[in-house]
C-alpha cells in the first residue's frame, strides 16, 4: 500500500509498487482525465504534476510518488477556472481532445516556472507533448493568452 496526496486529498492505494501512476489514476481512482497514449514516455498524453513538476504518469511507478503530491487535470483548478482552461476555451484549442489534458498540465507547469515565456520558450517546453490533430498553433496562442491574463 502507498499513501499519496492526489489533488489535495490523502489517498491510500493498494497496488504493487511498480504499478505505473497512470494505471493508479485511471483504474484505481477513476481519474480518467489523464490519458493513455503511447505508454512509452513519448507522447505526453499522461502528463500530470508531481510536487508541481510535469511528469509522464506512464513512466512513473507508484513507489516513486509515495508520500508526495500528485495533481491531475481534475485537480488543476477546483472551479475549472485556471487561466489556461479559460484560454483553451477562448482559443477553441481542442480537436479530438485526447491529448489536451496533458497539454494543459504541461503548459501549467511551464507558466508556474516561467510566467512570461517567449514564443520560443513555449514551443520548446511543449515539445514533449504530441497532438495527432495538429492543434499546435492554437496551443501556443492559448498559452500566450493565459500568460497575458496572468500579468494583467
Ligand atoms: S502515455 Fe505517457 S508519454 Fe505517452
Ligand atoms: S486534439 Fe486530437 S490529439 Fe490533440
Amino acid at each position: 500500500m502507498a499513501s499519496v496526496t492526489i489533488n489535495g486529498r490523502p489517498v491510500d492505494v493498494q497496488a504493487r509498487p511498480e504499478t505505473p501512476l497512470l494505471w493508479v489514476l485511471r483504474e484505481h481512482l477513476g481519474l480518467t482525465g489523464t490519458k493513455f497514449g503511447c505508454g512509452a514516455g513519448v507522447c505526453g498524453a499522461c502528463t500530470v504534476h508531481l510536487d508541481g513538476e510535469a511528469i509522464f504518469a506512464c513512466q512513473t511507478p507508484l513507489e516513486a510518488v509515495a508520500g508526495r503530491s500528485v495533481t491531475t487535470i481534475e485537480g488543476l483548478s477546483p472551479s475549472d477556472e485556471h487561466p489556461l482552461q479559460k484560454a483553451w476555451i477562448i482559443e477553441q484549442v481542442p480537436q479530438c481532445g485526447y491529448c489536451q489534458s496533458g497539454q494543459i498540465m504541461r503548459a501549467a507547469s511551464l507558466l508556474r516556472a516561467n510566467p512570461e515565456p517567449s514564443r520560443e520558450e513555449i514551443i520548446d517546453a511543449m515539445a514533449s507533448n504530441l497532438c495527432r490533430c495538429g492543434t499546435y498553433h492554437r496551443i501556443v496562442r492559448a498559452i500566450e493568452h493565459a500568460a497575458k491574463g496572468a500579468q494583467s
